[in-house]
C-alpha cells in the first residue's frame, strides 16, 4: 500500500512504533527509523534499539535508514526530516509515535517530571508536524499519524502529565487537519492499546492481576500497524481529523465533544438558579470520574 512512499516513524526502536515501521516496510515504504533509545522516563541513550529495526527491514529486502535526534527539540525534528528527504528523496507521512512516562500522583508531580512529558509528546508532535509540514504544502500532499491514549481521552490515574499531553495531540492533529486540508495533508490519532514496556509494570500479585495481565498480552504492537499503515496511505484519503482506538483485534471509533445538553433561561443566570435549574437538569448528562479502564472494561477482543 506504500510502494515509492518514504515515512518517518519516531520511536521506531521499540513497541508500537518499532511494529509500524517494520509493516510500513513491509508495505515498499522507505523508512526512517526515529529513536534516540531512551528508557521508559526519557533517561539515557542508545543507538541499538532503532539500528535493529533498520537492520531487520533491510534483511528482509526494505528501505529503512536510523536517526538518532530527539523528537523533543525542535532543530533535532527538523532533521528527523531531512533525514528522510536527504536520502529517499521525499517525505509523505510521519508518525507521532514516541514517548515516555512518567507517572505521580497529582500533588506529588514535580515540575520537572510534567515539563520532560510534554515536551517529547506534546511539542514533539507538534516540532515533527511542524517540520514536514512545509514539504508536505510544497508537493501538496501529506498524512500525519500521532499516538494519542485513553488516559487523556477518558482518564488515567497518576498522569496528568501524560494525559494532558495527550489530548492536547488530539486538538493538535484537529487543527493541522483544519488548517492542512486546503494541501491535501491528512491528520488523525490513534489511541493504541498494546502490551509494550509502557503497560508491563502492571502488578500480578493477586491470580485475577496475574490473569488480566496474560488477555494483556494479546494486545500485540503488531496489532496497531495496520492502522497506521493505512492512514499513512492514499487509501485513507478523506479520513480527516478521525481518533481511532486500536485494542487486539478492535477498531473503535472515538467521540469527539459535541453539546451534550442544554438550559436557557431567558432573563439570564444567577448563583442561585444555576444551582436551582441548572445543574439538576444538566445532571442527568453528566459524565463520570472514570478511568480508561472504567470505558473499556471488556476483556481485549
Ligand atoms: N502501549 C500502550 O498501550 C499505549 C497506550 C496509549 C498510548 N501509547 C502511545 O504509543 C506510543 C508508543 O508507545 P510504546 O508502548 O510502544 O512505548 P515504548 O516505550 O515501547 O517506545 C517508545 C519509544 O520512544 C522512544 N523515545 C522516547 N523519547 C524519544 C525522543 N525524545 N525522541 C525519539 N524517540 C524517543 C523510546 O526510546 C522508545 O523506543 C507512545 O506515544 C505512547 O504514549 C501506548
Amino acid at each position: 500500500m506504500l510502494q515509492g512512499k518514504v515515512v518517518v516513524v519516531t520511536g521506531a526502536g521499540n513497541g508500537i512504533g518499532r511494529a509500524i515501521a517494520l509493516v510500513m516496510a513491509r508495505e515498499q515504504a522507505a523508512v526512517v527509523v526515529n529513536d534516540i533509545g531512551a528508557g521508559l522516563a526519557g533517561d539515557g541513550r542508545d543507538n541499538t534499539p532503532g539500528q535493529q529495526v533498520v537492520d531487520e527491514i533491510r534483511a528482509s529486502g526494505g528501505q529503512a535508514v536510523l536517526s538518532t535526534d530527539s523528537v523533543a527539540e525542535a532543530a533535532g525534528a527538523e532533521r528527523i526530516v531531512q533525514a528522510a528527504v536527504d536520502h529517499f528523496g521525499r517525505v509523505d507521512a510521519v508518525v507521532n509515535n514516541a514517548g515516555i512516562l512518567r507517572d505521580a500522583i497529582f500533588h506529588k508531580l514535580s515540575v520537572a517530571d510534567w515539563e520532560a512529558v510534554i515536551q517529547v509528546h506534546l511539542h514533539g508532535s507538534f516540532y515533527m508536524s511542524r517540520a514536514a509540514a512545509r514539504f508536505f504544502k510544497e508537493q501538496q500532499s501529506g498524512a500525519l499519524v500521532h499516538m494519542t491514549s485513553t488516559s487523556g481521552l477518558i482518564g488515567n490515574l497518576g498522569q496528568a502529565n501524560y494525559s494532558a499531553a495527550k489530548l492536547g495531540i488530539v486538538a493538535l492533529s484537529k487543527s493541522i487537519a483544519l488548517d492542512m486540508a486546503r494541501f491535501n495533508v491528512r491528520s488523525n490519532c490513534i489511541s493504541p492499546f498494546a502490551w509494550s514496556r509502557m503497560t508491563s509494570s502492571v502488578p500480578t500479585d493477586t491470580p485475577e492481576k496475574a490473569a488480566r495481565v496474560e488477555r494483556n498480552k494479546q494486545m500485540t504492537p503488531e496489532k496497531i500497524a495496520p492502522v497506521a499503515v493505512y492512514l499513512a496511505s492514499d487509501a485513507s484519503q478523506g479520513v480527516n481529523a478521525q481518533v481511532f482506538a486500536v485494542r487486539n483485534n478492535e477498531i473503535v471509533l472515538m467521540s469527539q465533544p459535541r453539546p451534550l445538553r442544554s438550559v436557557h433561561r431567558g432573563e439570564g443566570w444567577t448563583p442561585q438558579t444555576v444551582a436551582e435549574h441548572a445543574m439538576p437538569a444538566l445532571r442527568a448528562s453528566f459524565v463520570g470520574v472514570e478511568r480508561s479502564s472504567d470505558v473499556f472494561s471488556w476483556d481485549p477482543i
